[in-house]
């Protein structure tokens, strides 16, 4: 078995992690019991580019046992555990490519390492395995039955290519899934963005200005915990709709030039690019903390932060220190990764156990619709969505109502008024 990875003696902390991730993530266990024993995925290989964190291993456990040929590259340079990466080798018998700290070339020649591995399925977080198939291996794309896509910003990038003509293959949108989007990127952001400040800085939040920019489903999970532990949150936005939801959830809403030189802490959700320039670091007050929390390391603009400094240092782990012409000190987190995987581990299992049992359900979706399905981007039908909604909701003990005969028949009827 072909594999890449940092260290082979790092695999029994990784099993003990993986195991432990496991017991928070009891419907995606549920699901491999069901279907390890019908093996829907039987003889289907899958080529993952998604973070390789214990609970990524623990998807690609569930969908080895359903029968399926897994290959995983890495969806972030910085984002890869590499004891996670040498448990699956070594204790799974997963092919794994992967080492956290990756340069860009490296990082790509794993892309192609896991879909020359065999790619019936491609699930991806960020569309960069998806863009590698489509720029590199032309001639596979009609083999492939369909893919899956994790995050905001590859369904972002997988639109504008089904818009342009160029998709090729099916695509699910897991993100899109209301069990995805509503938990994932709200309550798994908004607390992993403060774990890993609080690992990287061991930073007071309460009584900070913490800055929050893009108030979409992760900036408001950010905004939100940061609150809980008292920061004086302020939100920038484009967008007036979200702005405006923003300042009535209680924030102070204004533009980030005048929000700059309040904050403390800034952190970046937007899935956009150049967001903290130099116009915005230039106002910034001495010492303060920039992070992005956004899928690409595009929404600080790092040339802008280099310009600016004299020098650099990492004065702590995933934490560095410009010091710009002025004297002013800029701390940046995770050299502007995603900085909840950069400087922590990422989203808690509990969380990720409903994406991933999106993306279990989406793996058996395009196997058995196969051939059937058009070049587009698609979401997962609403069944599936109430179905890990209710599998999740038994594990938490947590029983709702039912709709009964007469309430159906009275929302499905359009002539009783008052
Ligand atoms: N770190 C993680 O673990 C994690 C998890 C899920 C999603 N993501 C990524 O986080 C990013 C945001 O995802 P989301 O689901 O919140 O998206 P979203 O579309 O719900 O929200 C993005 C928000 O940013 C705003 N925005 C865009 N450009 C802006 C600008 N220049 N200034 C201010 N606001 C701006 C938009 O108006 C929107 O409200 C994406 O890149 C996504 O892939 C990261």
């Amino acid at each position: 078995m072909e594999y890449d990875i940092k260290d082979k003696g790092l695999s029994d902390r990784g099993t003990q992690r993986i195991e432990w991730a496991a017991s928070f993530m009891p419907v995606l266990y549920s699901l491999r019991e069901l279907f390890k024993k019908e093996k829907p995925l039987k003889g289907t290989s899958i080529a993952a580019c998604l973070h390789v964190t214990t609970e990524t291993a623990n998807l690609m456990i569930a969908l080895k046992e359903a029968g399926a040929n897994v290959a995983l590259s890495a969806s972030n340079p910085l984002s890869t555990q590499d004891d996670v990466a040498a448990a699956l080798v070594l204790k799974f018998d997963i092919p794994v490519f992967a080492v956290r700290g990756a340069d860009k070339d490296r990082y790509y020649s794993h892309i192609r390492n896991a879909l020359e591995s065999g790619h019936d399925i491609t699930m991806d977080d960020g569309a960069d395995l998806v863009s590698t198939l489509h720029k590199e291996y032309p001639s596979l794309l009609d083999k492939v039955m369909g893919g899956t896509e994790e995050t905001t910003t590859g369904v972002i990038r997988l639109r504008a290519m089904a818009k342009e003509g160029v998709l090729g293959y099916p695509v699910i949108a897991v993100n899109d899934s209301m069990t995805k989007y509503l938990f994932d990127n709200r309550y798994g952001t908004g607390q992993s963005t403060i774990d890993g400040i609080l690992r990287a800085t061991n930073c007071l939040i309460a009584g900070s200005y913490f800055v929050v920019i893009g108030y979409g489903w992760c900036g408001k999970g950010v905004a939100k915990r940061a609150s809980g532990m008292g920061a004086k949150v302020i939100v920038a936005e484009v967008n007036p709709v979200k702005a405006l939801e923003a300042a009535m959830d209680g924030f102070q809403v204004m533009p980030l030039r005048e929000a700059a030189p309040i904050g403390d802490i800034f952190v970046t959700v937007t899935g956009d690019k150049w967001v903290i320039t130099k116009e915005e670091i230039s106002k910034m007050k001495d010492n303060a903390i920039i992070g992005n929390a956004g899928h690409f390391n595009v929404e600080i603009k790092l040339e802008d932060l280099e310009d600016l400094s004299i020098d650099q240092k990492e004065i702590r782990d995933n934490l560095t220190q410009f010091r710009l012409r002025d004297g002013r000190r800029i701390n940046l987190l995770g050299k502007g990764r995603l900085l909840n995987l950069s400087c922590a581990e990422g989203h808690p299992a509990m969380v990720m156990d409903m994406s991933f049992s999106d993306q279990f359900y989406s793996a058996i979706y395009i196997r058995e619709n196969a051939g059937k399905l058009e070049k587009k981007v698609y979401i997962l039908p609403e069944e599936i969505d109430q179905k890990v909604a209710r599998i999740k909701l038994e594990t938490m003990n947590i029983g709702i109502d039912e709709l009964t005969e007469e309430q159906k028949k009275y929302l499905s009827s359009w002539d009783k008024g008052t």
